[in-house]
């Protein structure tokens, strides 16, 4: 498996493994907008794109994983834990944090197996499905 940086030309691939992309048109500006703006990175098995992530420093100026998805075919296999240690490499401020709702039990269970710490909980974004946030302390700045 390879990790690198996200070109126009993996766009559609991108598509296909975020299954929200496939219905939502907002979805696949995001995956354009980050891609534009080498935000985004790509999980390469072969030719094939089985995950994406995008880094932003939108959240009070720090890296902020603001999406994370792995082909549902190509789970478990250490996919999502790649991608999050290389943003974890390349990331330029010295926390990195990142969000799930309290529903995605896999997200949690990632982030405890990657020793995220947990770093507050924000209600009323989803109705009734609150918004966990983690952080993690980086060595480098
Ligand atoms: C959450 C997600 C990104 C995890 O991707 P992944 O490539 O399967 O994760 P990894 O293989 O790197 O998992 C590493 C460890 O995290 C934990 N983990 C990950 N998924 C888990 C699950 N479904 N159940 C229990 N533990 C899980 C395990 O400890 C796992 O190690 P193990 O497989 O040796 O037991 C993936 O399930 C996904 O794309 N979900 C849909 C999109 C999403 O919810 N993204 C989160 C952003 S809000």
């Amino acid at each position: 498996m390879k990790i690198r940086t996200a070109t126009s030309s993996d766009v559609p691939a991108m598509y296909t493994v975020d299954h929200i992309a496939v219905d939502d048109g907002g979805r696949r500006q995001n995956i354009r907008d980050w891609v534009n703006a080498d935000q985004a990175i790509v999980a390469v098995v072969g030719n094939t794109v089985v995950g994406y992530s995008a880094l932003e420093y939108t959240f009070f100026g720090y890296g902020f994983i603001v999406m994370l998805v792995v082909k549902k075919e190509s789970r478990r296999n250490g996919v999502a834990t790649a991608l999050v240690e290389y943003h974890e490499q390349r990331c330029t401020t010295n926390k990195l944090f990142t969000s799930t709702n309290e529903s995605n039990k896999p997200m949690q269970a990632l982030m405890k197996n990657m020793r995220y710490e947990p770093s507050g909980t924000v209600y009323n974004l989803d109705e009734g499905d609150p918004e966990l946030f983690y952080v993690k302390r980086l060595q480098s700045s």
